[in-house]
């Protein structure tokens, strides 16, 4: 028997993300033979457009980034499943045309992956107008929905989406994107802490001091001010990206790498963390970014954001979870420090004054992909310690080829129907859970603490540092220098 037909169906073909991220990504796989051999890729918009210009973007898009040279034989296997379809989304009766679409392409019994890469108060329309006309029921192939970030914009309405997709796909069709656990070095942290015995006996609150997660970018609103200004760090990055590193690093052992065991016990860890103090948070604005294009002059959207939080568990009680990110910063980095405790007692001389350092373990997300360990070594022929660093880098590692993207390896597990790297609803509320009333107080308690600001290039408002320094720690950037 021939295999089934695959069809992936592009909601927002003629967006950003499917030109940066989606077709480069299905192209690379396709290049290394990772799809399925019946393939079709159709591209739904409300342009008027037609397979030919589908197939003229796609290929620009390949040119810009793809990041190579595009193999011209495997280019004309893969436009060669390309088609396009108009939808007005919010009209009910254009989805006609896409059932009649993908009805003259297979006998209805095919695979069918939907991805909802657009505005996100369009995702309801999708969803329901699928259900209306039965293309969400599995009669013979599977059916599944990809749905980016974000997902909702606060616990109420992404509690209100779920219930919208629910009533038309099984949780197990859904797959909501974190593109953060798409990348190398994120699934890298499962591999590290349950494919190696030495971590787990010390990764606890005996022998960790506290947890750093940074995710810093140097890019400023730019042209996204309409989205931006509406949602802030906490709903752009916080609430999803460092929530969900949190997670990875703070989770029990999964009894396998099962997308339930796996999202189990990711979702403990959420449903654990301590209500955070207002008194335990900071948020800034860069300079400048009240003048921005798009921007209220008046703003009071925070583009920068850290806070202090606990995780309520024997492994973690009272031990800080320090989490910052902004945007128009110094470097790009992503990255997880994770320092432990001090010895107790100093019975060697120090290479510099102060206490013997504590050990740091450093996940670099990205970029310069790698990890890092501090440790202390004798300096030669003296009777002294000295840090030094212990490192593994991706690029020196595994030498082969570039990493891949992240939506490569997540739109292969949501083809090959692993959710393990995808959000899940309960996961998605509990996240919500815990940023909500963050952003509420700030917008509303009058005895939330200031906004700050900061210089652009700058590492952030100084309060940051402050939050840490009320137990003497410092935050770390190891993979670059700490400027502040
Ligand atoms: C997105 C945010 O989810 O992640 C953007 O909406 C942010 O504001 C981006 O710039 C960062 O992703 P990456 O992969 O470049 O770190």
């Amino acid at each position: 028997m021939s295999n089934p037909m695959t069809v992936i169906v592009i909601f927002g073909v003629t967006g950003d993300l499917t030109r940066r991220k989606l077709i480069p990504s299905l192209f690379r796989n396709f290049v290394k033979a990772r799809l399925p051999r019946e393939l079709k890729i159709v591209g739904v918009g409300r342009r008027e457009w037609t397979d030919e210009t589908l197939i003229d973007h796609a290929y620009d898009a390949l040119r810009e980034f793809s990041g190579a040279d595009i193999d011209g034989a495997a280019w004309n296997c893969f436009k060669a499943t390309l088609s396009y379809c108009k939808v007005n989304l919010p009209q009910p009766a254009t989805y006609q045309n896409l059932k009649h679409h993908l009805d003259c392409l297979d006998d209805g019994s095919c695979n069918r992956l939907y991805y909802l890469s657009i505005a996100p108060e369009f995702y309801e329309d999708v969803v329901t107008n699928l259900g209306r006309l039965d293309m969400a029921r599995e009669n013979g192939g599977w059916r599944r929905i990809v749905i980016e970030k974000p997902f909702g914009y606060d616990l109420n309405s992404a509690h209100s989406l779920n219930e919208a997709v629910h009533s038309v796909f099984d949780e197990s069709q859904v797959y909501r994107i974190d593109h953060y656990l798409g990348k190398e070095t994120a699934q890298n942290i499962l591999f590290m802490r349950f494919a190696n015995t030495i971590f787990e006996p010390i990764w606890n609150r005996s022998h960790i001091s506290n947890v750093q997660v940074t995710v810093a970018e140097t890019v400023d609103v730019g042209t996204r001010a309409g989205y931006y200004d509406n949602s802030g760090v906490m709903r752009d990055m916080v609430q999803n990206h460092l929530l969900q590193l949190l997670s990875l690093i703070a989770m029990e052992p999964p009894s396998s790498f099962d997308g339930n065991a796996l999202r189990n016990e990711k979702v403990k860890v959420l449903q654990a963390t301590r209500p955070v103090r207002l008194c335990d948070t900071v948020r800034a604005q860069y300079d400048g970014y009240c003048r921005a294009d798009g921007v209220a002059p008046d703003s009071t959207t925070p583009t920068y954001a850290a806070v202090r939080l606990f995780i309520d568990n024997w492994r973690w009680k009272d031990i800080p979870f320090y989490l910052r990110s902004g945007k128009a910063l110094r470097s790009k980095t992503t990255q997880v420090n994770i320092q432990f405790k001090r010895p107790p007692n100093s019975i060697f001389e120090l290479a510099a004054s102060g206490d013997l350092s504590r050990n740091m373990l450093s996940i670099c997300i990205q970029p310069d992909e790698g990890m890092h360990m501090t440790i202390q070594a004798k300096i030669p022929d003296q009777q002294i310690a000295k840090t030094v660093d212990m490192e593994l880098h991706y690029e020196d590692a595994f030498v082969a080829d570039n990493l891949p993207d992240a939506y490569e390896r997540l739109l292969l597990d949501a083809i090959n129907g692993d959710a393990a790297l995808f959000i899940r609803s309960d996961e998605i509320e509990s996240a919500w859970q815990i940023v909500d009333p963050i952003i509420e107080g700030w917008e509303r308690d009058p005895a939330a603490p200031p906004m700050q600001s900061y210089p652009v290039g700058s590492w952030g408002p100084g309060a940051a540092d402050d939050l840490l320094d009320r137990e003497e720690h410092i935050w770390r950037v190891s993979c670059f220098e700490h400027g502040a």
